[in-house]
């Protein structure tokens, strides 16, 4: 079976790294995705396990096209009752990079309809569309005459790993912070903060991967469950040998800060629904007041960058993180995420490592600094 793993612009090696653990052949990364073989086992394991992919694409047919008719007859062939039936609804995705097909809505409602018509043949009767909460995504990929008809095998998307259920303004995305985490290397000796935790999604993600909590532990379905061809007794056992490995001690303490109210206790929710309040403590403080730790630890953190903090104002706050750093944290090892790359440069420390990422569209970057 071909599959391809989606993710974010920058997390592809971490990504790969991860497939490959899990058992995945044929690796290949490409842009924001990374394509690999496996069974249906490793697609089970994979979207269970992986941190770091958005969904897992399983390439169903590869033909050639050049014209919204033939895209019909060849999509209309695939035997889509094995994905489908008529009491379930569906939804089409769409990349279309071709000459041929210049209307990429049309290319999406042929498909459609193609596979509309399938089960009008069969049944008599046809599957409802449903673009929001569909029970099978179909994903037309077409690159000049090549179309690719692939399922959705995670869907929902696997950053929605069922803990977040309190959310602040501006949250980061599930996946990214499992990435940054992954990408900084970090192993249980030292404690962790984010002193600036929002949500709590970079402390629950951590929290995760040192107790081997796998990504999909929290949610209750995942796209190939709907497949006609799911094997219950196979999944279970994936299920059940992932999470015979998840440790009970961090070997840290996991901490969070916020200056603001709203966001601690937001936190607290979601750390209490990942059952992961006694390895997480949180405090509302101000970063800037912070008082000395004893020890030194890391600092994984997000920082706002919003442009509703004005210019100014945004760099002002970035030159304090900086100074903040250089007066309280001796000795430690920091780690800040932001889409704000020029407000990066006021914090006016020397980065050790700089990493380019992408959240969605926006240029962000990953910085490391070692204080001494
Ligand atoms: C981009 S958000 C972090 C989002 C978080 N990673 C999540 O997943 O929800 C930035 C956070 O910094 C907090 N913040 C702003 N100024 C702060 C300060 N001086 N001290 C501590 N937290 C602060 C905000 O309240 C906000 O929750």
């Amino acid at each position: 079976m071909q599959f391809t793993a989606k993710t974010f612009q920058g997390l592809e090696d971490i990504l790969s790294g991860e497939l490959r653990q899990i058992g995945a052949k044929d690796i290949q990364i490409i842009k924001r995705a990374v394509r690999f073989k496996g069974d249906k086992e490793v697609m089970y394991k994979v979207n269970y396990l992986s941190r770091t992919a958005i969904k897992i694409l399983w390439e169903i047919d590869v033909f050639y096209a050049d014209d919204y008719d033939k895209l019909y007859k060849n999509v209309k062939k695939i035997k889509w009752n094995n994905f489908l039936d008529t009491d379930k609804t569906y939804a089409i995705d769409k990349t279309v990079y071709s000459k041929f097909f210049n209307n990429s809505h049309f290319a999406a409602l042929k498909t459609k309809d193609a596979i509309a018509d399938f089960f009008t043949d069969l049944k008599g009767i046809r599957p409802s569309v449903d673009t929001r909460n569909p029970d099978l995504r179909i994903n037309l990929h077409i690159s000049n005459k090549k179309c690719t008809i692939s399922v959705d095998t995670s869907e929902p998307a696997l950053f929605k790993r069922g803990y977040r259920i309190q959310r602040t303004e501006a949250p980061i995305n599930e996946v990214l912070a499992a990435g940054i985490i992954l990408l900084s290397g970090i192993k249980n000796k030292k404690n962790i903060i984010d002193p600036m935790c929002g949500s709590g999604t970079i402390l629950i993600e951590a929290a995760n991967i040192l107790l081997n909590i796998p990504a999909g532990y929290y949610r209750k379905n995942f796209g190939f469950q709907k497949f006609s061809d799911f094997n219950t007794e196979l999944w279970v056992s994936v299920k059940n040998n992932a999470d015979k490995l998840i440790k009970k001690d961090t070997g840290c303490r996991i901490i969070g800060h916020d200056i603001d109210f709203k966001a601690i206790s937001a936190s607290r929710i979601n750390i209490s629904r990942a059952n992961l309040s006694n390895v997480i403590d949180l405090q509302l403080k101000n970063f800037f007041r912070i008082a000395k730790h004893k020890e030194p630890g890391i600092i994984i953190t997000n920082p706002p960058y919003d442009v509703r903090l004005k210019e100014k104002n945004i760099f002002e706050f970035y030159k304090n993180i900086g100074n903040t750093l250089k007066r309280k944290f001796t000795n430690w090892t920091v780690y800040i995420f932001s889409g704000n790359i020029e407000a990066l440069t006021k914090i006016g420390l020397k980065p050790t490592e700089k990493t380019d990422l992408y959240a969605g569209n926006l240029k962000s970057q990953y910085v490391k600094y070692e204080l001494y």
